[in-house]
Order: C-alpha cells, then sequence, then structure tokens
C-alpha cells in the first residue's frame, strides 16, 4: 500500500488526510506534535470511512519516527495568518518547523517525495529542499493548484461559463502571483474574447486577495477545504503516476531564464516527483511579471540561508 505521511494536523494536514482517504487505498499517517492530536482526528477519520466504502488506514502519531517508508511526504506544520498579517510575516516562526521536518523525512523517508504547504510556501520549499538534502526534483511546494482553484472559481462565478476552462496561476503564492490571463482560454478561445477586460481583473483581484478574505472572516486560522484538495491533487498526480500537468512551486534550472529558485510554474508530476517543468509560452507581461516574483522569492530566500547553519 502507498504510504503518505502527513506532518501538521491542523486543519490543512487533517482536511487532506481525509479527503485522501476517501480517494484511494492508501496508508495515510497523520503527525502532529501535539500529544493526541493526531491519534484523535486519524481515529475519527478511519472511523468515518467504512459507510465511504474506502479501505485506506489512518494512523495518527506524535512521533516523525511513524513517517518511515512514507512514498510522499506532506508538510503542513506551522502557524497560520491572523488577520493583518502576509504569509511573508510567518517566515522566522515557521522556518525552524519546516527545517526539523525536512531532516525527520530525509532520514526516515529516504526516498519519499516531499509537498510543502506551509507559509511562506516558495520560500519554505526552498528551505525543506536544503534542509532534506534531497534531489530538487523531489521537493514541491502547493501554491498553482490552489490559485487556480480560485481563479477558476471566480471566473465561474463571474460569468455562467459553462464549458472547459483552461488556466493556471503561476509565480509566488502572495502579491506577486501571476495569474495568466492573457493564457487563459475558455473552450480553446482566448478568455478576453468571452469576458471583459473588467471582470477578469476584478476575478484577477479577487484570487490575489483570495486567501487575505477567508483569515479575515474567520478570525482565527486560514483556508483550508480548498488547499487540502490542492494537496490531494498534487500526491494523486504523483502516486498514480499520471504525469499531469499542475502549476507547483518547483526547481528551476534555467527554465524562464531563472535558477536556482523554487517558484509557480507548470510542472508536469510523476512518480519520481517534478518529471519536467514546461515553458509554455507567455505574453510579454505575464514574463515580466513572473521574473519580478522571482526576484521577490530569491531576496528572501537568500535570507533563510542563515537560519540553515
Ligand atoms: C491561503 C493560504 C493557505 O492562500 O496561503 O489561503
Amino acid at each position: 500500500m502507498q504510504k503518505v505521511t502527513i506532518f501538521g494536523a491542523g486543519h490543512v494536514g487533517s482536511t487532506a488526510a481525509f479527503y485522501l482517504a476517501t480517494q484511494a487505498v492508501f496508508d495515510i499517517t497523520l503527525i502532529d506534535a501535539i500529544e493526541g492530536r493526531a491519534r484523535g482526528l486519524a481515529l475519527d477519520i478511519a472511523q468515518s470511512l467504512p459507510f465511504i466504502g474506502s479501505g485506506a488506514r489512518v494512523m495518527g502519531s506524535s512521533n516523525s519516527e511513524d513517517a518511515d517508508g512514507s512514498d510522499v511526504i506532506v508538510i503542513t506544520a506551522g502557524f497560520p495568518r491572523k488577520e493583518g498579517m502576509s504569509r511573508i510575516d510567518l517566515t522566522r516562526t515557521n522556518a525552524p518547523i519546516v527545517k526539523k521536518i525536512a531532516s525527520d523525512a530525509a532520514r526516515f523517508a529516504p526516498d519519499s517525495i516531499l509537498i510543502v504547504v506551509t507559509n511562506p510556501v516558495d520560500e519554505m520549499t526552498y528551505l525543506a529542499w536544503r534542509a532534506s538534502g534531497f534531489e530538487a526534483s523531489r521537493v514541491m511546494g502547493m501554491a498553482g493548484v490552489l490559485d487556480t482553484s480560485r481563479f477558476m472559481y471566480f471566473l465561474r462565478e463571474s460569468a455562467p461559463l459553462e464549458g472547459e476552462l483552461d488556466s493556471f496561476v503561476l509565480g509566488s503564492h502572495g502579491d506577486d502571483m501571476v495569474v495568466l490571463v492573457d493564457s487563459s482560454t475558455f473552450e480553446e478561445k482566448p478568455i478576453s474574447e468571452v469576458l471583459s477586460e473588467e471582470i477578469l481583473s476584478s476575478c484577477v483581484r479577487k484570487t490575489r486577495d483570495a486567501g487575505g478574505e477567508i483569515v479575515s472572516l474567520l478570525k482565527t486560522g486560514s483556508a483550508y477545504f480548498a488547499p487540502a484538495v490542492a494537496v490531494v491533487t498534487m500526491v494523486l498526480a504523483i502516486l498514480g503516476d499520471t504525469g499531469r500537468v499542475l502549476p507547483v512551486s518547483a526547481y528551476l534550472y534555467g527554465e524562464y531564464q531563472l535558477s536556482d529558485i523554487f517558484l509557480g510554474v507548470p510542472a508536469r508530476l510523476g512518480r519520481a516527483g517534478v518529471l519536467e517543468v514546461l515553458e509554455i509560452s507567455l505574453s510579454e507581461r505575464e514574463l515580466v511579471s513572473l521574473v519580478k516574483a522571482a526576484r521577490a522569492i530569491k531576496k528572501r530566500t537568500e535570507e533563510l540561508e542563515g537560519l540553515l547553519q
């Protein structure tokens, strides 16, 4: 049975464990530093499965050793944003947590693929890569699937679009997110032929602010259903070795003329992790925004190097 370990039994981690358990017969381990939390939630999830008809196994633990033999490790542990905070404000508190988990992952599950969810995600993915010592293709961050899901939701909410919508959100998971409006299509036609410039700009703005809007409504904590579905979408592409192209934070070796950075780009996922980063054709303004996002991430990851000593 393929094994997935999720570090962090907060809302994202536990919802991802639940949704994953409904999808296929996986061996799922939920690990949380708070004694009893992961075990309690794992029992609750496991007890929901008979009527779902799933044969998944769900275990909870507070011990990193229980990640042993995992095929995929998802890192969700860390603090969420509070109202008024940016994702970057979480760097100092979340970096030591991600660093410890990534090195535990390398120790107990040396053949695993890492998916980082903890914010600020592009920077934490870089940190997890460095702390694990894994090849970069086995480490990726979750953001683009979530941001793309949100953009598609806002597009469909703004107009009755019955048909195939194709779009990607790249760049960083924050103010420099790059919503590919110029490259988005509806039924293979450019989306700008279907929706007005005004509607499109409003959907881009709402997508960029979507996480913050939920934080300010919830008061304590941040979004978790859409992030959990995004995580599971990635896990299924990896473990099913499907080759599905999804927007993920992946390491660049010169693609888009960028390197030594984890940035949201379209990537083909499979059993070996990131099989390939796709260089899709972007409009001039999309490319400029992608490079701007990359510069900002690079500056912040350079600052993180100090935390790796
Ligand atoms: C959000 C958090 C998970 O965008 O970053 O909701």
